[in-house]
Order: C-alpha cells, then structure tokens, then sequence
C-alpha cells in the first residue's frame, strides 16, 4: 500500500471551526442545558424503575445515581457556587459526590428512587434558569462544564445500557467505514499542542504547548471488526510475545477472549470494546504500535489547528482511540477549576483516549478534548488505530 504524504497548509483552514463554543448569555445557557437534558430524558424514557435501579455492572453505577448526580452537579456550580445560593439538597451532596461516594459502593447507599431524581433534576433546573436569567453567564466557563458533564454522563449511560442489552433501537450505529485502508505519512515537526487559550477547554488540555513528533505514519481509519477476527484467528489471545507483562497477567485473571459483540458484528465497522492492553497487543501482531497523544493531536489538526478537515479524513468520532500515553499535565498545567475533574488521575494508571466515540456529543469530542480510563477497561466504546515509525 502507497502511503499518501499530507502536506501543512491554509487550504483546509475554511472549514475549520471557531474557537470552542461557550454560551455568551444567561438565554444561550439555557437552551444549551435544555438540549443536554432532552437528551438525557429521552435516554432513559423506556427504562423501568428496576432496570433504573439495578446495578448492572459492578464498575457503573445505577443509572438512576447518573441522574441524581448530574442535578446535583449542576446545582453546586451554577446555583451554589455561580449564584450564590444554598445548595437545595445539601444532605445529598456527598452521596451524588463522585468522589465521596465511588462507583463500586453506589449499589448498595441509600438513593433517592426514580421519580424522585427526575422531581430533583426538575427542581434544580428551575432554580438554575432562574440564576442565569438574573445573572448572566459570568465568563460562561461553569456554564459551559455543566452542559459538558451532562453530556459526558449521556455516554457513561450509555455505556451501562450497552453492558445491561438496553441500549435504544438502532444503537450502537456502528456502520461500515467509508474511505480507503491504509497510512498517512506525517513528517516531523513541531505543532502546537493543546487548546487555544479562548474558548471552553478543560483544564488538562491546557496550557497550549509547542510539541515535537518524529516522522510517523497514522492508519487512515480505526481497525475494523474483520480486522480484529483476523488477530483473533492467528492466536492473538494465545501468543504470548504480542501482549504487555500487564496485558498478558489482565488476560490471566479471566477476560479471555474478544468481546463478544465483535464476531457478529459489520465486519467492516470499527471493532469497539477492547482495552487498551488488547489494542496493545493487536498493534505488535500488526507491526505497528499505538500513536502517542502528540502524534494523534497532530494528525488529527492537520492544516487547520482545530481538526475540521483532518477530523473527516482519519474518521474520527465512531469509536474512542487509545494511544500509547498515560494522562497526565501539560507543562505548565493548573487545576481548574477542581482537582478532582483531572487531576487526581494524572500518573501512571490512567491511558489517554482521543477522539470521540458514537454516544460522544459533538459539543464535547473536540481534536484537543482528553479522555481517561484504566488499561483493562472495555465498557467505553473504545477502538485502535495504528501507528508506526516512519524512517
Ligand atoms: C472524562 C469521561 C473520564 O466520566 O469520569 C463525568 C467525565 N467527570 N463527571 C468521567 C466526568 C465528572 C470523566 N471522563
Ligand atoms: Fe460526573
């Protein structure tokens, strides 16, 4: 396969979108919050209280525990802490606090049931209209993080409803990919790396950096189904000199074999549901090797600085795509504005994800956006696209 050079350039630039959006005003707020909440309503309006309820996976929490939370977020940063005003449910915040009250434990404390989640959601936006009405956006920053969070927990919703056979019809759209299979060829180089400082970004996509990659090539689109049964037929699972140390003692302690969705699934959709030491090994058996942060950021803003064209060109935005590297700050990096949104995961443990999944809102997978999770995880709708040396 020839391998296409893609040069820098301003041509691809018309395309490209403004600095990221952030509401201006107290009425752009509030049809932002709305439009995340329509979402949200319509994500679980099929769902019984039981199923509500249920703990489906003892790595997510009960859905109805994402509602609750997602209210009680909002109440903290835009009626408490942007209005001033006292918290509505200030017994509830520790239980809907992700921190005070993790994942594995929100089975089993006492929960506000379905109906009243859905009265607490309705109360505090009520309240929260009303402050943005009053007072405007401020810089809109907090605004803009509340709408975000909702948004985020849509997809960590949906990645319960996928592990518990719930999710709507016609979910998960994963189609078949357009395009051609193949390399880009990216020359060496510096760019600038991270969000402008205009605009929402979070926190650890700042400070804007200039980042230094060697000549490398980038796979045009994500591995497909097909592609990963191959790896499964030539003993992918069993050759021990494809896998990490870690992989391989993850593999040990009982995930044996592929997600079983990805057999009888389009085979030329992207293959979803591996974790990062799968997608690990699934690069060795291919020669190639996961893309860092740097590169995929680079690839991904090819001509543009914000990924308009680029963005199309690599598919991006069906599945999540794990690179090489572990989360951590830019140099220069300064919570904001709470430790534990990034923070408190940087270090060894947390891999980066880019991209965008499926269940991700546009507002949200953006080309400087950073996701997280633990290396053995695969509810996230995650994929692999392959890197290699360029020499
Ligand atoms: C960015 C998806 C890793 O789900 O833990 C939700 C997003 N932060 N509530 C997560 C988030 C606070 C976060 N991820
Ligand atoms: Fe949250």
């Amino acid at each position: 396969m020839r391998a296409e050079f893609i040069q820098w350039g301003p041509t691809m630039a018309a395309t490209a979108p403004s600095a990221s959006p952030q509401p201006a005003d107290g009425e752009q707020a509030i049809s932002a919050l709305q439009a995340a909440r329509v979402r949200t309503t319509a994500l679980v309006a099929q769902l019984s209280d039981e199923q509500l309820q249920s703990v489906h996976s003892p790595i997510m929490s009960p859905l109805v525990w994402d509602l609750a939370h997602i209210a009680a977020y909002e109440d903290l940063w835009l009626a408490h802490r942007h209005g001033g005003l006292e918290l509505l449910r200030g017994d509830l915040a520790d239980a809907y606090d992700a921190f005070e009250t993790p994942r594995s434990v929100r089975g089993e404390i006492e929960l506000l049931g379905p109906s009243e989640a859905r009265g607490y959601m309705d109360a505090v936006r009520a309240r929260t209209e009303c402050v943005l009405n009053d007072r405007g956006v401020g810089d809109g920053f907090v605004c803009e993080m509340v709408v975000r969070h909702e948004l985020q927990h849509s997809e960590t919703m949906r990645q319960t409803l996928a592990i518990a056979g719930l999710l709507p019809d016609g979910e998960p759209p994963l189609a078949a990919m357009g395009g051609a299979d193949g390399w880009l060829r990216i020359p060496a180089g510096a760019f600038a790396m991270g969000a402008r400082a205009e605009g929402f970004a979070y926190d650890n996509e700042r400070p804007r950096h200039e980042a230094w990659t060697d000549a490398f090539q980038i796979a045009r689109r994500p591995a497909s189904n097909a592609a990963w049964m191959r790896f499964v037929e030539q003993g992918g699972y069993e050759r021990r000199e494809w896998w990490s140390e870690q992989g391989w003692a993850w593999k040990a302690r009982g995930e044996r074999g592929q997600h079983t969705g990805i057999a009888g699934a389009d085979p030329h959709a992207p293959v979803c549901h591996v974790s990062w030491f799968e997608a690990d090994a699934y690069a060795r058996a291919n020669a190639a090797r996961l893309p860092t942060e740097a590169e995929w950021e680079k690839a991904a803003t090819l001509g543009t600085g914000d990924g308009a064209a680029a963005w199309r060109l690599l598919e991006v935005g069906r599945v999540w795509e794990w690179t090489q590297s572990s989360f951590g700050g830019y140099p220069g990096f300064v919570a904001h504005p709470y430790r534990e949104y990034s923070e408190v995961f940087f270090g060894e443990r947390y891999r980066v994800l880019r991209g965008g999944s499926w269940a991700t809102d546009a507002r949200v997978a953006t080309p400087t956006f950073r996701n997280w999770d633990l290396p053995e995880r695969r509810q996230i709708f995650a994929g692999v696209r392959l890197a290699r040396d360029l020499r």
